[in-house]
């Protein structure tokens, strides 16, 4: 498997490299190679959206709000040269793995075997490296360049081959990420296959929202974007440093993290005591993963129309993003960690207002991720080995989601 994959890159590889055209204008959809920046341009009905080696990462998504003006909607830096040396390192669009999320005690066990990986979160005296693992380690994928491995007009795919004992998890990881934009959608496919021992996998994409491409003239915030989760009256019970405690919660009608009941905006519920510390200790905010429920209404087609798992939107652009996924969790996240020391893109933000800095602020952006129950390799009662831990000879893992665009300019509370 490795031996074709790389084979496989090689010969793709010259190919890129001889189309190479250099050509950052994105509504040139000519241009075959990376432009000036380092960034590989696709190209669909009404979308454009920009891709980098390092992480697999989206680094800029091109379409227009309800005046018909073209808005950057997601946060990256200008020039993919940068995401390698920036050192705040806030997974800016990458594919976190090859576990993402956390692992508590930075371990877990396969067989009767108990595995120590790398941890990179919450230092203490004893621990300086800390005591979890957060997004595959201090080296996880999304530190590291994946391959292109072919490209399109309207579509590109990445290779990666994550070596045994990488970050100290057991086998070889071989994995494809392919990301296609379609008439107002990006859709992606994550594959992995493990090709020597069991090991867990989880991936996401980790990609910062604002869907008024930091130019709202009211607010910096997404507090007023509404959020949607039709699918999710459940959650994961954390503790103060975001571990799963193994509790699934309820997320009871009208409490802080109700957004199943009825779409709400982010911000409705920031003055109530009851949010203070959901985010962890100290953190009024979101960094939960909801579980989203859908079996009980009997089989489904994740790609159904009106079967999104959930729905982003903002009344200024009108811009509403629907994300359809086959994965049976959810994760979204209120960027309680801005603190306005991230430079925002050329594309974006005000530009003559010094009110309005040219920074990502607190609750500045929404992350959102598909995924798995988070840290079930912990959690062995909750029964998703099958989901999460896989050897070779297994089906490979799969991740399949479709993101929608629409115009929305409905005004909501
Ligand atoms: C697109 O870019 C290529 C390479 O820079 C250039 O030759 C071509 O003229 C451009 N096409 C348009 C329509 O701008
Ligand atoms: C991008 O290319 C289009 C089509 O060739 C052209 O009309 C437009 O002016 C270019 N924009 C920039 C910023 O170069
Ligand atoms: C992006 O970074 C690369 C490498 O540092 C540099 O060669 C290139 O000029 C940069 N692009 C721009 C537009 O600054
Ligand atoms: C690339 O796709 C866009 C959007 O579908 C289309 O307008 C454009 O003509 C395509 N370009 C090429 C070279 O096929
Ligand atoms: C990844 O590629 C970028 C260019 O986009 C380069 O600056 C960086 O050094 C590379 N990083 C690694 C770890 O190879
Ligand atoms: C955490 O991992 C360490 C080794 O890294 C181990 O000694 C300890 O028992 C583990 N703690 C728990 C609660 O599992
Ligand atoms: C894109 O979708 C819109 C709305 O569904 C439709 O009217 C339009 O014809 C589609 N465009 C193409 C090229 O399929
Ligand atoms: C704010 O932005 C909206 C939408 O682009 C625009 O209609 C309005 O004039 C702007 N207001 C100010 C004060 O610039
Ligand atoms: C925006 O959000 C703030 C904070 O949640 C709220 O007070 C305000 O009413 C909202 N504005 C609109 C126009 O919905
Ligand atoms: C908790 O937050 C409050 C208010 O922001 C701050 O004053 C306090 O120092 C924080 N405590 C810790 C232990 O971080
Ligand atoms: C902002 O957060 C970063 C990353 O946590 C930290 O390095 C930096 O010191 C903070 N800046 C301010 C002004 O708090
Ligand atoms: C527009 O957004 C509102 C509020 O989220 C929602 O109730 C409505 O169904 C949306 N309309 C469409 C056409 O999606």
């Amino acid at each position: 498997m490795r031996v074709q994959l790389l084979s496989l890159g090689a010969s793709l590889l010259p190919l890129a490299a001889a189309q190479f055209t250099g050509n950052g204008n994105s509504t040139n959809a000519t241009s075959t190679g990376p432009d000036e920046d380092g960034k590989y341009w696709i190209y669909g009905e009404g979308i454009s959206a920009a891709f980098i080696p390092y992480g697999a990462s989206i680094s800029n998504l091109l379409i227009k709000d309800q005046y018909g003006i073209e808005r950057d909607i997601v946060a990256g830096f200008d020039n993919a040269s940068y995401y390698a040396i920036d050192r705040q390192h806030p997974h800016f669009g990458g594919v976190p793995g090859r576990y993402a999320n956390r692992i508590k005690n930075s371990s877990f066990e396969i067989d009767g075997e108990t595995y120590h990986i790398k941890p990179n979160e919450n230092p203490t005296k004893d621990h300086p490296d800390g005591v979890d693992t957060l997004h595959g380690g201090p080296n996880g994928w999304d530190w590291r360049n994946f391959t292109v491995a072919s490209r399109s007009n309207n579509s590109i795919t990445f290779s990666f081959v994550d070596p045994d004992g990488e970050q100290g998890f057991p086998g070889e990881v071989v994995s494809y990420i392919t990301y296609t934009l379609g008439n107002m959608t990006w859709d992606f496919k994550m594959v992995a296959i493990s090709t020597t021992k069991k090991t867990p996998i989880m991936l996401s994409s980790h990609t910062y929202w604002n869907l008024d491409g930091f130019a709202n003239n009211d607010t910096q915030s997404v507090l007023n974007h509404t959020f949607y989760l039709p699918y999710s009256g459940q959650r994961v019970g954390v503790d103060n440093i975001l571990i799963p405690t193994g509790d699934i919660l309820a997320n009871q009608q009208g409490s802080v993290n109700d957004f199943w009941s009825a779409p709400k905006q982010i911000g409705t519920d920031f003055q109530k005591e009851e949010l203070k510390n959901n985010c962890g200790f100290n953190c009024t905010g979101y960094d939960t993963c909801w579980l989203v429920n859908r079996q009980q209404d009997g089989p489904y087609d994740w790609r159904a129309e009106d079967g999104f798992v959930a729905r982003l939107q903002s009344p200024w652009s009108g811009i509403q993003l629907d994300i359809y996924s086959d994965q049976e969790a959810f994760q979204m996240y209120s960027c309680n960690g801005q603190n306005g020391s991230m430079a925002l893109k050329k594309t974006q933000g005000l530009f003559d207002n010094k009110d309005f800095p040219r920074t990502i602020p607190k609750y500045g952006c929404v992350v959102l991720e598909v995924e798995d129950w988070i840290d079930a390799i912990n959690q062995p009662e909750w029964q998703r080995g099958s989901k999460q831990i896989y050897g070779p000879g297994d089906d490979p893992y799969v991740l399949q989601a479709s993101y929608k665009f629409s115009i929305n300019a409905t005004k909501t509370s």
